[in-house]
């Protein structure tokens, strides 16, 4: 595990698009595994603005998103799918059908979830996992459990989740109960897994995830035994580490 300490969000923001700006510029056709949540917004601004100027070029490349509510069609504004289009799809040049996310309008979880981890395994994996921390230890949607799950699945969120995610939607009422998230197996198969975390609420996660034990309780600990994982956070979410 590699910790690179940044000044700000800013700063973390840039750094994390200087990584996967050089992944994609060291393998064109890279395979990325991308994130949601408010953490990795700054990267992709970033790397929109060095699209825009012909820094980098993702014709090639192809993405695998993480995770995706269960129930919400690709046309709601809070949709995993629209955010990302909104955020980073709509502005660089990702080929339509190289872009993956789970299809939270299947009702069939079992259906959803098997065909999206043959996408992963048909795309050879990933290349560069980015990701994000959630106040209870997720990583995706992996929420805290007894076991860590393997491939993608459907989740039950946490009351914890449902309560992070509230500020999105008009209501608690309206935060889906469920998601579908790529698994433990893949995220720790990727070959560089890549985390944005900044903001003091996140400094005592960090600490029980990276400094105590790996344990499924804590998904993101798991992480501490990947051979190529980078943590990327600000002078607060690093404060008690
Ligand atoms: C969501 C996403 C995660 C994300 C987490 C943290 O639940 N499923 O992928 O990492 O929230 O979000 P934020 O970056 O807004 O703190």
């Amino acid at each position: 595990m590699k910790i690179i300490k940044a000044k700000d969000y800013d700063d973390a923001s840039k750094k994390v698009a200087n990584i996967i700006s050089a992944q994609v510029i060291m393998k064109p056709d890279a395979v990325l595994g991308l994130a949601t949540g408010s953490s990795p917004i700054g990267a992709y601004e970033y790397l929109i603005k060095w699209f825009k100027r012909g820094d980098v070029d993702f014709s090639e490349v192809t993405t695998i998103n993480l995770d995706e509510y269960r129930g919400l069609p690709k046309t709601h504004d809070q949709s995993y799918w629209y955010f990302m289009h909104k955020n980073f799809f709509d502005h660089v040049n990702v080929p339509d059908k190289n872009i993956n996310v789970p299809d939270g309008s299947n009702p069939d979880a079992e259906v959803a979830c098997r065909k999206y981890d043959e996408i992963i395994e048909n795309a050879g994996g990933l290349d560069l996992q980015l990701l994000g921390l959630g106040l209870d230890g997720h990583i995706g949607f992996n929420e805290p459990a007894d076991t860590f799950v393997l491939g993608t699945h459907c989740v039950d969120l946490t009351e914890s989740t449902i309560e992070a995610n509230q500020r999105f939607f008009a209501s608690k009422d309206e935060v889906p109960r469920q998601a579908y998230t790529m698994g433990i197996k893949h995220i720790m198969q990727a070959k560089k897994v890549v985390m944005i975390v900044t903001g003091a609420n996140k400094a005592e996660i960090v600490k029980e995830a990276f400094f105590g034990p790996v344990t499924p309780q804590i998904p993101a600990s798991i992480l501490q035994i990947h051979p190529d994982f980078i943590l990327i956070g600000d002078e607060e979410a690093l404060s008690l580490v």
